[in-house]
C-alpha cells in the first residue's frame, strides 16, 4: 500500500507576489489533471499568510488516488471512470485498486478477498462494549465509538511507521466495518447479532448480517446485493472531502489508524456531508405530507437567503455539474423500485419532480447546483428495507477504504502535522483586574 505521489507534479512558471518590502516568487505545480497550485509553504516567512476559511481555494496535498473534474462531472479512481467501475468491478476489487493503485490479477484478488474474509469477526469483548449503549442510540454514534474502540483491541498493529501494521489495520477496518454496522443495526432492534459468513461475498455478507436471523436460512435478493455493492463503490472515495481531510489531519499527529478513521466517521455524520442522505429522505417525506404544491414551497425556502433550509442532496463544493454518482444511483433507483413495487415510488416521483423544477430554476442554474450522491441513495436504501438512521453508516462503510488509502498515502510520503494559522480578531492585550 504505497504510492509515490510527488513524481507526478511538474513545476510551471513561478508567480511573483508584490510584498510590502520585497516581491515574493512562489513556485507553481501542475499535477496529471486539474488546476495548478501556487506553493505558499514559504509565504509565511514573508509575513503574509493565505486566508481561505472552508478551504474553497486551497490545495491541502498532492494525491494519486482520486480525481474529480467538477465542471465536467468526472470522477476517476486511480484513473478509472466511476461509471465503468460501478458497471464492471466490485467494491472489494475497488478497495484493492484504491489501496494498491492497480486493479488486481485474479490471483491477487483471491488472496486479498481471502484475507479480508478472515478478519470480518470482531473481538467477543466488543459485544460487552455495544451493550453499554442505549438501545435508541443513533447507529452512527455506535459505529463511531466501536471503530475508535478497535485501537483498544489491536495493540499489535498501532505503529504507523511500520508498513505491515498499516496494512493489517487496513484489512481489519475494511473487513470489520460491515460487521460493526450490522451489529449497530441489530442492537437497535433488539435482534440477535449474527456472525459474518465467509461463504458469502462482501456485500451479500453485509445484507445477511443485517437482515438474517439464526432461526432460518436467509438469502439476499441478488438485485439488492448488486445495488449495495455499487453503492459502496460509488461512496468509496472522493478526494479531500471534509471527512477525508479530517482523517488526514488526525493522521498528521501520528494517531493510530483506528482513531483516525473514527475521526472520519464523526466528520461524515454532519447533514452538510455524509448525513445528507438521511436528510434527503426526511425532506422528501416532509414534502410528501402535502400535495405537490409543497414542492414549490420547499424550493422557495431553499432560495430564501433568510431561511437556513437548503435543498438536501443538491449542490456540491466541487461538482458544478451533475454528480456522476447521482446518475448511476438514479438508474439503480429505478431498477430497485421496479423490483420491489415499493411504496417509495411516490418518494421517487417527488424527488424527480423536485429535481426537474430545481434544474429549470434560475437560482440553481446560476449557482450550478445539481443533485449530488445523496439525492437518490436514500430512496434506494429505504426501498431495500434499510432504516433512515442507517444511511450515513452505509456511507461510512463505503468510504472506509478511501479514508485508509489517503491516510496511508500521507504516512507513506513526507508529511507535517496539520496546523493552520488564523486572523485574530479578539480583544487587545489587557491585565487581570486587581481585586
Ligand atoms: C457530500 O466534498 C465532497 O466530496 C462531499 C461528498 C463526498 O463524496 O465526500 O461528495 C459527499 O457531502 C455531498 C454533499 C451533501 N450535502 C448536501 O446535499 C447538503 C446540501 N448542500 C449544501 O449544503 C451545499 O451545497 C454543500 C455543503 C454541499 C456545498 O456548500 P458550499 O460549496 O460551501 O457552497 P455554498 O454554501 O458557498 O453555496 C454557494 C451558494 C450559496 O448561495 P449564495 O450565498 O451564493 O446566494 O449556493 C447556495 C448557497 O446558499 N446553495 C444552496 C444549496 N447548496 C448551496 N441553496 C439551496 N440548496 C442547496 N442545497
Amino acid at each position: 500500500m504505497n504510492t509515490n505521489i510527488l513524481i507526478a507534479m511538474k513545476k510551471l512558471e513561478p508567480i511573483t507576489l508584490k510584498g510590502a518590502k520585497e516581491d515574493i516568487s512562489l513556485p507553481v505545480y501542475q499535477g496529471t489533471y486539474g488546476k495548478p497550485g501556487i506553493d505558499v509553504t514559504q509565504l509565511g516567512a514573508s509575513g503574509y499568510f493565505s486566508y481561505d476559511p472552508g478551504y474553497a481555494s486551497t490545495i491541502s496535498t498532492a494525491s494519486a488516488i482520486t480525481y474529480i473534474d467538477g465542471e465536467k462531472g468526472v470522477l476517476l479512481y486511480r484513473g478509472y471512470p466511476i461509471e465503468e467501475l460501478a458497471e464492471h468491478s466490485s467494491y472489494l476489487e475497488t478497495c484493492y485498486l484504491l489501496l494498491f493503485g492497480e486493479l488486481p490479477s485474479d490471483k491477487e484478488f483471491k488472496e486479498f478477498s481471502g484475507i479480508v474474509q478472515r478478519h470480518t469477526m470482531i473481538h467477543e469483548k466488543m459485544r460487552d462494549f455495544i451493550n453499554g449503549f442505549r438501545v435508541d442510540a443513533h447507529p452512527m454514534a455506535i459505529v463511531c465509538g466501536m471503530i475508535g474502540a478497535l485501537s483498544a483491541f489491536y495493540h499489535d498493529s498501532l505503529d504507523i511507521s511500520n508498513k505491515d501494521h498499516r496494512t493489517i489495520s487496513a484489512f481489519r477496518l475494511i473487513a470489520k466495518m460491515p460487521t460493526i454496522a450490522a451489529v449497530a443495526y441489530k442492537y437497535s432492534r433488539g435482534e440477535p447479532i449474527l456472525y459474518p459468513r465467509n461463504d458469502l461475498s462482501y456485500s451479500e455478507n453485509f445484507l445477511y448480517m443485517m437482515f438474517g436471523n439464526p432461526c432460518e436460512e436467509y438469502v439476499s435478493n441478488p438485485l439488492f446485493v448488486k445495488a449495495m455493492d455499487v453503492i459502496f463503490t460509488l461512496h468509496a472515495d472522493h478526494e479531500q472531502n471534509a471527512s477525508t481531510s479530517t482523517v488526514r489531519m488526525a493522521g498528521s499527529t501520528g494517531a493510530n489508524p483506528f482513531a483516525c478513521i473514527a475521526a472520519g466517521v464523526a466528520a461524515l455524520w454532519g447533514p452538510a456531508h455524509g448525513g445528507a442522505n438521511e436528510a434527503v429522505v426526511n425532506m422528501l417525506e416532509a414534502i410528501g405530507e402535502g400535495d405537490d404544491k409543497n414542492i414549490d414551497n420547499y424550493i422557495k425556502r431553499a432560495k430564501d437567503p433568510e431561511d437556513p433550509f437548503r435543498l438536501m442532496g443538491f449542490g456540491h463544493r466541487v461538482y458544478k455539474n451533475y454528480d456522476p454518482r447521482a446518475k448511476v444511483l438514479k438508474k439503480i433507483c429505478h431498477d430497485v423500485l421496479e423490483a420491489t413495487d415499493s411504496e417509495n415510488s411516490e418518494m421517487l416521483r417527488i424527488a424527480q419532480k423536485l429535481e426537474k423544477i430545481a434544474l429549470e430554476d434560475e437560482y440553481f442554474i446560476e449557482r450550478k447546483l445539481y443533485p449530488n450522491v445523496d439525492f437518490y441513495s436514500g430512496i434506494i436504501l429505504k426501498a431495500m428495507g434499510i432504516p433512515v438512521n442507517m444511511f450515513t453508516v452505509i456511507f461510512a462503510l463505503g468510504r472506509t477504504v478511501g479514508w485508509i488509502a489517503h491516510w496511508d498515502e500521507m504516512i507513506s510520503n513526507t508529511y507535517r502535522i496539520g496546523r493552520p494559522q488564523q486572523i485574530y480578531t479578539g480583544p487587545t492585550k489587557r491585565s487581570y483586574p486587581k481585586k
